[in-house]
């Protein structure tokens, strides 16, 4: 028997000052993106933003449905339209922000499961790392410098040990 650990690194930023000038006006487009979510049944906006090597921010929301599982993530919605409309290019970043109508969001929210799985298939097929940027409402950012690291254990077909 073997006993095997992963550990996972982030950067935590009290503000958003002190992130570098590129990345400032992909956090603006996810906060941005909250705006236009369809979330009736949850009251949690949350709002994606992937930049593109083009320099093209794709922006993309959580979409609800009165049949909840045919609803989409925020990240989803971004990722794909991102795939669908600009297949091939490389992606630079991700940034994702969320806020309740209910209470206030405190801390960063990070990708749910299948998000990260979707996001990773990216990463993957673009060979380089896609760091993604999750701000709160009060400003403060965590850092991810890969989605691989979201998600250490990914599903993959040809198996991880
Ligand atoms: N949601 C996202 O958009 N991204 C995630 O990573 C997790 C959750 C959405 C789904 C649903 O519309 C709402 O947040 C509440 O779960």
């Amino acid at each position: 028997m073997e006993y095997l650990k992963i550990s996972c690194e982030f950067e935590r930023h009290e503000t958003r000052a002190s992130l570098d000038a590129e990345i400032q006006p992909l956090l603006d487009a996810c906060i941005e993106a909250t705006n236009s979510a369809y979330a009736p049944y949850s009251s949690f906006h949350v709002g994606a933003a992937v930049l593109l090597e083009t320099g093209i921010i794709i922006q993309g929301n959580n979409q609800e449905n009165a049949a909840f599982p045919s609803g989409l993530c925020a990240e989803r919605v971004a990722i794909f339209y991102a795939g669908a409309n600009y297949p091939g290019v490389r992606i630079i970043a991700i940034a994702l922000t969320a806020r309740s109508l209910n209470y206030t969001q405190g801390e960063p929210v990070t990708p749910c499961g299948g998000c990260r799985q979707s996001l990773l298939e990216y990463e993957l097929n673009q060979q380089s790392d896609i760091p993604i940027y999750m701000i709160s409402p009060s400003g403060a950012v965590v850092v991810s410098k890969s989605i691989k690291q979201l998600l250490p254990l990914y599903f993959e077909h040809s198996g991880k040990f």
